[in-house]
């Protein structure tokens, strides 16, 4: 197996959680669970069989791999508070630099896996994209060597295109999601489950593993039917930011297929 046996996860949460198991789970050994509340870094060491700490100063020195996944705004500071080490440091961002790392350890990259990561929901990794970029040949090898014993589907992509990859992930996938709980608060004003919806989010979804998402285009606004969208708007009353979401997009919609003003 290549490369780093001896890992320490700095941060406890959905990335870390899943992550960690999973590095685990191909023999690699994680030594210890940092996090900022005690209790989230002892959660996730019994699950890893690690030895944990919420204190930055008792980071275990000896790691050959340090992973940094913790919210996009603290992976600066917390890195900034690790001083030195002999291991590489990585972190896990879409968004976030890769040389916020550079006083952390000579060694430094990014393990991006594109993809959304929930503690309580068990990942396959095996045809997640991962993200990688290094400060050098030698320990962007090694970091596709982690990757690739994770993933079939490793790419080498540079931070300016992480973070357009980001952005576009923040529109397919949290977004869309967002979108469900609009749909979810809408069926319980009226008593309706969202299990109703649940096979067409799937229909929805599985539609775009084979056609581009313009073809696959369906609604009201695309067809261009004012009267049914008057009507929704009207039903929207109680839901003024929801009717909002709905004006947008039924008029962003609209301009695809060539119509300007179709919520007038
Ligand atoms: N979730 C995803 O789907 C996903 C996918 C790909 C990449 N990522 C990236 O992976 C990283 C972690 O995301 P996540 O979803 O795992 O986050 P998360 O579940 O919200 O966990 C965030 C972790 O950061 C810690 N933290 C937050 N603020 C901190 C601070 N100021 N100082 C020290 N620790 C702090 C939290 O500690 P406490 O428990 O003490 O709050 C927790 O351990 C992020 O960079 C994110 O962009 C996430």
């Amino acid at each position: 197996m290549s490369g780093f046996q001896n890992i320490v996860l700095i941060g406890a949460g959905n990335v870390a959680t899943q992550l960690g198991i999973a590095i685990q789970n191909t023999g690699r050994k994680i030594v210890q669970v940092y996090s900022r509340t005690e209790e989230a870094a002892m959660k996730l060491a019994e699950k890893l069989n690690s030895a944990y700490t919420s204190d930055l100063g008792k980071i275990n020195r000896d790691g050959d791999l340090y992973i940094v996944s913790v919210a996009d705004d603290a992976v600066g500071k917390v890195a900034a508070k690790l001083g030195m080490l002999n291991g590489m440091v990585i972190h896990t961002s879409g968004s976030v630099a890769m040389e916020v790392l550079r006083e952390s350890s000579a060694n430094y990259g990014i393990l991006y896996p594109l993809q959304t990561f929930s503690k309580s929901r068990k990942a396959d990794f095996s045809n997640i994209p991962f993200c990688v970029e290094a400060n050098s040949n030698e320990n962007l090898q090694k970091l596709k060597g982690l990757a690739e014993s994770l993933s079939g589907n490793v790419v080498e992509i540079d931070s300016d295109q992480r973070k357009i990859l980001h952005l576009a992930a923040v529109f397919a996938c949290n977004f869309t999601n967002y979108m469900y709980g609009a749909a979810d608060d809408i069926l319980k004003g009226s008593n309706l489950d969202f299990d109703l919806l649940r096979p067409l989010i799937m229909e929805t979804a599985m539609k775009v593993q084979q056609m581009n998402p313009e073809v696959a285009q369906t609604g009201p606004a695309m067809r261009g039917d004012k009267r049914i969208m008057k009507e929704h708007i009207e039903l929207l009353e109680k839901y003024p930011e929801y009717r909002k979401i709905y004006e947008i997009l039924s008029e962003r919609i609209g301009e695809r297929r060539g119509e300007e003003g179709i919520m007038v």
